[in-house]
């Protein structure tokens, strides 16, 4: 077995028959998921010789941050599922490496904890700690991923919460109102979210706290009643319109005296365009690793389309599907100016905890090194859509 369906069967090993549920189902037959794979295989890197590689630098910029290579941590919900700890230790690695960490706004932990995670062991890094190269700065790298409540109240909450916790860009998803149908957790998962795992859910808000008690529910005693009320804040099927993503990115400005804003989940050229005329700072390309809408496009063959668009005009960034080096190359060689990672960091978090999350990236980053080595790379401006042979190929 190849080296991710190994970590995959580890993680299977160590996790609740929900929690494993959770997290690898996709939706419907997973067509999304398997065509994001196979859409890596229809390119392949056309190698370099006797180029001087002996000096390699994987470093790039991210809204404004200077950071030791193209890859961060995709946003990921209850983290409770996962570890004891949620996302402490994961975005504990992630400072510690240097690199950027996106915190879910369905997070176990409160955003000033995880906050205090991600730089705890960023300043440690730079006494040799830990990380790459030893260059990062003191305070970890992160980004807040909304999920916009139709409660403005509670949204202006979690971005001032956001922005005095050190989060320094704001990223909206917009293909998550409402959780895919996904036929493993509608029978296991789904139902515990409502009926179980109240307490895996990060409840701190005050606003959400007043809402609670307007409601007349406690969460000591009544957990999944909480936990029924937040979902419904996050997950409230009700969709949002431009006009009220174009609201969300005014108030992220007010509130962070203008740091970067962000839209996820962008697959079609038209709403790329779309995000452009709104003015948002950056979007990712992705489809939510084909958890939400299967049948869907695969991300990478979306990617190509819209970097052709307005590849000149934002900051495009990409996940789905990306599993080793090679995803990263072609996803960058495609015009992707940088990548997220999921479900490779939940394997890590559920096998070892933050060591396991530290070994998955480390890995995925030492396989980058070597794969520039030995295919002529010097820097990650050197992936160009010349690296690169298109087309189909099944194997
Ligand atoms: C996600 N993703 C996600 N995205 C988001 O914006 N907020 C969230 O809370 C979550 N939660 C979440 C849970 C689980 C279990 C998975 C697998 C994914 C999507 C995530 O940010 C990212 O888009 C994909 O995971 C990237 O694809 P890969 O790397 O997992 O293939």
């Amino acid at each position: 077995m190849h080296y991710p369906g190994k970590l995959e069967e580890q993680a299977k090993a160590k996790l609740t028959q929900n929690g494993w549920y959770y997290a690898s189902s996709n939706a419907g037959q997973s067509h999304t998921h398997t065509t994001n794979r196979q859409a890596f295989y229809r390119h392949r890197i056309i190698p370099r010789m006797l180029v001087d590689t002996n000096e390699r630098d994987t470093a790039t910029t991210i809204f404004g941050h200077k950071v030791p290579a193209p890859i961060g941590f995709a946003p990921v919900g209850i983290n409770k599922i996962y570890h004891p700890q949620g996302e402490l230790p994961v975005a504990t690695a992630a400072g510690s490496l240097g690199l950027p960490y996106c915190l879910s706004t369905a997070g176990s932990q409160s955003i000033e904890d995880v906050g205090a995670a991600n730089d705890a062991r960023a300043a440690k890094a730079t006494d040799g700690g830990g990380g790459i190269g030893g260059s990062q700065a003191a305070q970890g790298v992160r980004f807040f991923q909304l999920y916009l409540p139709h409660d403005d109240e509670l949204t202006r909450s979690l971005l001032q919460r956001a922005v005095d916790s050190g989060f320094t860009a704001c990223i909206l998803t917009l293909d998550t109102w409402q959780l895919g149908w996904r036929h493993d957790d509608v029978a296991t998962s789904n139902y515990a979210f409502y009926h179980g795992i109240g307490a895996d859910l990060g409840l701190s808000d005050p606003v959400f706290q007043a809402r609670l008690k307007e409601k007349g529910i406690d969460p000591k005693t009544q957990p999944n009643e909480a936990g029924a009320l937040w979902i419904d804040n996050v997950w409230h099927g009700r969709a949002h319109t431009w006009e009220k993503a174009a609201w969300a990115m005014e108030l992220w400005k007010e509130v962070s005296g203008g740091k970067p804003f962000c839209l996820k989940g962008i697959q079609s050229v038209e709403d790329a365009r779309r995000a452009v005329e709104m003015g948002c700072d950056g979007i990712v390309v992705s489809n939510h690793a084909g958890r939400q809408v299967d049948g869907a496009v695969a991300s990478l063959d979306a990617l190509e389309r819209i970097v052709d668009a307005v590849g000149s005009k934002t900051y495009i960034t990409y996940d789905s599907g990306v599993r080793s080096a090679s995803d990263v190359v072609k996803a960058l060689a495609l015009g992707a100016k940088f990548v997220f990672v999921g479900r490779l960091w939940i394997w890590g978090l559920s096998i070892m905890g933050e060591a396991g999350v530290r070994h998955v990236i480390t890995s995925l980053l030492a396989d980058l090194d070597i794969l520039m080595n030995v295919a002529g790379f010097k820097k990650i401006g050197d992936f160009t859509r010349e690296c690169l042979e298109s087309g189909p190929k099944n194997y």
